[in-house]
């Protein structure tokens, strides 16, 4: 009866129109019998033996059971479970994003229950929540322009770790993490390299070498004192300060030309920069080499042999290299601050954007 029940809220809760982001699960307590022979249903009793042939007898049953009732505590009543998107369990780190420290608005408090008091049909629905909210945020970083994803993580800054929490996961089953190839080459660098990790994500390359160089971490919001809120397209760093550039898988959002730019002018002449990027988002690597070179970095080698990514390395070409580009890029940004970027110029800036790198939608596993 109870697995009939929670069968049905399982297709219930799959065909709801939010896609499953706002699924209610109201899972009360199955009936049980009393040992009267009483249904308790959560708030009422039905006595089930109300048609007793003989009255005297009937009277008498009740008395004795309302002298049980008197000696006897009530049968606890279970308190109905609340709905599944309130058994989060608490938020780790404390999240800061630019705007959201200050002017961001407080979200819907979640209420946590432990989660040894969840059924496992429960945990499961909670993981499949989880994992179509990562689905939904990580499709948003990958199909908007950066300035909406700032916007987005600035009003909620928790979907900062339901993203991590969801990307830890898709990186668990992958043979290997581009971070750690990162980490173990920047390891042998000296300690005066200046490196600027472009959508640190939680800031693992700092976590690990931040006593050994001098590490810039910056992404979306600040899960640690690592991380720097901000949005790459723009990094508060000076022009040519940096010495190794790093995009982590972080070029996402359809200006991610504009991360690229960003690397060129915080990099030292002859600086590196160091991308991994998920190999099924290239149509066409030649074609985003050539784009970069475009920009003014000097392609060195791309390492593909990984199933899941590639490994590019460039430097910045010596001044000069990219200014008729810049110059381009320079007058765009100065007609957007004046207001007058058109809707078709929008447009073809993320078409560019996809035709060089796809987005990289996650399946449901
Ligand atoms: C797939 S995660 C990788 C994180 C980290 N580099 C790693 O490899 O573990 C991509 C990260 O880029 C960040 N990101 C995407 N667009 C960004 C932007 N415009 N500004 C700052 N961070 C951005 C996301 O918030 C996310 O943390």
């Amino acid at each position: 009866m109870k697995r009939k029940r929670d069968t049905q809220q399982l297709s219930e809760s799959k065909s709801h129109p939010s896609g499953g982001l706002d699924v209610g699960f109201n899972s009360g307590p199955s009936p049980k019998k009393s040992k009267h022979g009483d249904t308790v249903n959560g708030s009422a009793t039905t006595t089930t033996e109300a048609a007793q042939p003989n009255r005297a007898k009937n009277d008498m049953k009740q008395r004795l059971q309302k002298i049980l009732q008197k000696q006897k505590p009530k049968t606890p009543v279970q308190p109905k479970l609340p709905k599944l998107a309130d058994t989060t369990p608490p938020p780790k780190p404390k999240i800061s994003t630019k705007a959201a420290s200050s002017s961001a608005p407080p979200t819907k408090k979640e209420k946590s229950a432990p989660p040894s008091s969840l059924t496992s049909l429960q945990q499961q629905m909670q993981r499949k929540l989880a994992g179509a909210k990562f689905r939904w945020i990580n499709e948003l970083l990958y199909t908007k322009q950066s300035n909406e994803a700032v916007k987005l993580f600035s009003e909620k800054p928790e979907m900062f770790q339901i993203y991590h929490d969801g990307f830890r996961s898709q990186v668990e089953s992958w043979p290997a993490n581009p971070i750690d190839i990162f980490i173990d080459y920047l390891r042998r660098k000296p300690s005066s390299t200046v490196v600027a990790d472009m959508g640190c994500g939680e800031g693992k390359i700092a976590q690990t070498l931040h006593k050994h160089l001098q590490i810039h971490s910056f992404d979306l919001a600040s899960p640690n004192e690592h991380v720097i809120a901000c949005d790459i397209a723009k990094v508060p760093l000076a022009d040519s300060s940096v010495d190794v550039t790093i995009f982590c898988l972080s070029l996402m959002g359809t200006n991610f030309m504009d991360f690229v730019n960003e690397a060129y002018r915080i990099l030292k002449p002859g600086g590196e920069l160091k991308i991994a990027e998920v190999i099924s988002r290239f149509p066409d690597v030649d074609r985003f080499v050539i784009e970069l070179q475009s920009v003014g970095f000097k392609f060195v080698k791309k390492d593909d042999t990984n199933k899941m990514f590639i490994l590019f390395d460039f430097v910045k070409a010596s001044s000069g290299a990219n200014s008729s580009k810049n110059s381009a890029k320079t007058k765009s940004k100065t007609n957007k601050k004046k207001g007058v970027e058109s809707p078709a110029a929008k447009d073809s800036e993320s078409k560019t954007g996809e035709a060089l790198l796809k987005p990289c939608i996650y399946k449901r596993r």
